[in-house]
This record gives structure tokens, C-alpha cells and sequence, in this order.
């Protein structure tokens, strides 16, 4: 039945997908996080449900509408992330897309922290996140196919190798994302995929495009 003239190479298919930024609480009116619209996390979810595959998206504080065609699980903190993920295995693909926090307050102040006329800020004591993707990539229940995401500064190539290796993954997509290409919170990507093979440049695309280019991908690794 192709009514919508599409084929489902995924169907039968499971996907896991984070996206989003996450929020580490200061207290209950601050935060910390990383800088993230959501917008190519949750194009590749939508992607891969046009594709057939059943798609739960763990999201983190977004503005953006969800992706029609997937389940949405809203999260805020990295530790909330990482229990939805391991939540949604057994899966066959992984794309965690997500701007994780690398850090968090090791402890949270349970009231708003107030200024105090002279004694400066309150110093703050962070602890270090659960790598979602690391873990998912070691993992006894890993999906066939496991993605993630380098978003950098410099040296793009170098540093998408070495997460490629150290977390595990088949595949990383990585993208520079310095101030000047105006790629944070736009709507063009220009990615560089990064595998044990080699490294492939995407042209600059749509963030829409590098999603259905991601999701074909995929669909042919797992033929
Ligand atoms: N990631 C994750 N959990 C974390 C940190 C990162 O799942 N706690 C994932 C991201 O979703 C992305 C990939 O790991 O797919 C790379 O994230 P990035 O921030 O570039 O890498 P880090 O290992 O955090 O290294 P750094 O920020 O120091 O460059
Ligand atoms: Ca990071």
C-alpha cells in the first residue's frame, strides 16, 4: 500500500532519537545549558517516520512544534535523558542529536539563590553529565546502528574521529558550528559524516535535507 507514494524501507523498524538542549537547574529559576533549537534532532525524527520506522524522540526544553508521526518524550535534565533512552531500547537505531550539558550542579539549590550586597557570586560546584551516546554505544542492548553528533569550533575532522571512536558509534555527523557560518539556530546545516571508512562532506542543505539524506542512510546500512 503506497498511497502516500512513499516506500518504508524502516518499517518493523525501532528508533531512539534525543534532541533539544538540556537544563541543569542552578535553583528554580536558573539554569545551565548548551545552545539548541531542536529544529535537525527533530527533522531526523520525522525523517525516519516517513521512512516507516517507529520513532520515539526524547526531547529536551524546545520552542519548536513536535514532529508529526513520532512519541515525544519531554525531558529537562541529562540524568531524565538518559533513563527515557535506556527506557526506549531495545532499538535498532540511535541518533542522539541532543546539545547534552557536560555538566550539572552537583546540588541544586532547593530555594531561589538571592544576591548578597557584597559578598560576590555564589560559587558553584558542577558534577559531570552521563554521556548519553557513550553509553548507548557500549551498551549490551545497542542498537545495529548508533549515531551521534560533534558539534565544533575547530579542528572538525580530528575531533569527530575521536568521538566516533570513543563513544562507540558507527557514525558521526559533524558540523562547525562557529559563530560566523550562523549555523546555530539556523536552518541550514553543513555536515561532514565521519566514519571508520572514511569522511564524506555533505554540501550545505537544508537542516529538513540533511535529515532525509541521514534517514537513507541509515535505511541502507540496515538493508
Ligand atoms: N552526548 C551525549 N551525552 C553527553 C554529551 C554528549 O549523548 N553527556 C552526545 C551528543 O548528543 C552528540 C555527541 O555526544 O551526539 C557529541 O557531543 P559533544 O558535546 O560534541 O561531545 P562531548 O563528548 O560532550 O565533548 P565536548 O563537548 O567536550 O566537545
Ligand atoms: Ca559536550
Amino acid at each position: 500500500r503506497l498511497l502516500d507514494g512513499g516506500a518504508k524501507p524502516l518499517a518493523g523498524r525501532k528508533a531512539v532519537v534525543t534532541s533539544g538542549p538540556t537544563h541543569e537547574p542552578i535553583d528554580p529559576v536558573r539554569y545551565i545549558a548548551n545552545r539548541s533549537s531542536g529544529r535537525q534532532g527533530h527533522a531526523i525524527a520525522a525523517a525516519l517516520a516517513r521512512l516507516g520506522a517507529e520513532v520515539t524522540l526524547v526531547s529536551g526544553p524546545v520552542a519548536i512544534p513536535d514532529p508529526p508521526g513520532v512519541t515525544v518524550i519531554r525531558v529537562e535534565q541529562a540524568s531524565e535523558m538518559l533513563e527515557a533512552v535506556l527506557g526506549a531500547l531495545p532499538a535498532d537505531i540511535a541518533v542522539m542529536v541532543a546539545a547534552v550539558a557536560d555538566w550539572r550542579v552537583t546540588t541544586p539549590n532547593a530555594e531561589k539563590i538571592k544576591k548578597q550586597p557584597g559578598e560576590g557570586p555564589p560559587p558553584l560546584m558542577l558534577s559531570e553529565n552521563p554521556d548519553i551516546l557513550k553509553t548507548v554505544g557500549h551498551h549490551t542492548k545497542r542498537p545495529t546502528v548508533v549515531i551521534g553528533f560533534a558539534a565544533e569550533t575547530q579542528d572538525v575532522e580530528n575531533n569527530g574521529r575521536v568521538k566516533l571512536e570513543k563513544k562507540g558509534a558507527d557514525l558521526i555527523v559533524a558540523n562547525d558550528v562557529s559563530p560566523e557560518t550562523g549555523i546555530m539556530g539556523g536552518t541550514t546545516n553543513s555536515v561532514k559524516l565521519i566514519t571508520a571508512d572514511g569522511i564524506t562532506a555533505w554540501p550545505e542543505l537544508s537542516k529538513d535535507d540533511v535529515a532525509d539524506r541521514l534517514a537513507g542512510w541509515i535505511a541502507e546500512r540496515l538493508i
